[in-house]
């Protein structure tokens, strides 16, 4: 199988790569960087997701290349423990977008041929913080981004019934990575286990999910 996932350079994503790899599969992680990851086994392409022409680029090079799995992992949490009163910089909502929103819309249509041509599967990895039924408030612009991740989700499961390709949104846990921080419930193996099993079972039945790592169905 063949699994192109972005953001594979460190956290979530370089797990779910690393497994992924040890597993047989074929492997294209992307970076933004402008040195490849020295991990082998892998095939390393340059990708920000912020830049719609990094996109093209890298549709570009991978003409003609099936994507069994395509997972949209790349992602940036720029306002914890921004304050209501004078916090939530106009840049940080521009930069937060660009990466949690657009930039998964734009990965995901560059790169639909090669999702189409091996029949397969989409994964977008949301967050909890993405849910309205829980709201606690704070994060408003991380939540905002990640509700609208997976808003795209939903919408796109149902755009790509037709071609029979499912569309599943995923929170990975709260995840040790730096974005997590150390004190986080859960090690980057577990959420790349977990959230693989979930890949695994996706299929047109269930697209549209919007499922926890473990396996839970998380309310919208
Ligand atoms: N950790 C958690 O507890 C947690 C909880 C819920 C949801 N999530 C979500 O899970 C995903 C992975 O999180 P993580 O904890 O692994 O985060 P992380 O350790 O901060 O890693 C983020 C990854 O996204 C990449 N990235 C950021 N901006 C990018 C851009 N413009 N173009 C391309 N790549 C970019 C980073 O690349 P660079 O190295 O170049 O910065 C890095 O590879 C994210 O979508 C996050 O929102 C995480």
């Amino acid at each position: 199988m063949a699994i192109l996932i972005t953001g594979a350079n460190r956290g979530v994503g370089l797990a779910l790569a690393e497994r992924a790899a040890a597993h047989k599969n074929t492997v294209i992680g992307t970076f933004r960087g402008k040195t490849a990851p020295t991990l082998s086994g892998i095939q390393w392409e340059q990708l920000n997701v912020e830049a719609p022409e990094s996109h093209q680029e890298l549709a570009k090079r991978l003409t003609g290349v099936q994507i069994d799995l395509l997972v949209c992992n790349a992602g940036v949490y720029l306002d914890r423990g921004a304050a209501l009163s004078g916090g939530y910089a106009k840049p940080l909502w521009d930069e937060t977008f660009a990466v949690n929103v657009t930039g998964v819309f734009f990965t995901i249509q560059a790169l639909l041929p090669n999702v189409q041509a091996a029949q397969g599967k989409i994964a977008i990895i949301s967050s909890q913080m993405a849910s309205d039924t829980t709201a606690p408030g704070g994060s408003y612009i991380y939540r905002a981004s990640k509700a609208a991740a997976l808003n795209l989700g939903r919408n796109l499961a149902t755009d790509l019934k037709r071609q029979a390709i499912p569309v599943g949104i995923y929170h990975p846990g709260w995840v040790q990575t730096d974005m997590g921080g150390s004190g986080a419930d859960i090690t980057v193996e577990q959420s790349a286990i977990g959230l693989l099993e979930r890949f695994d079972a996706l299929n047109m039945a269930t697209s549209g999910c919007f499922e926890t790592w473990d396996g839970r169905n998380h309310p919208y």
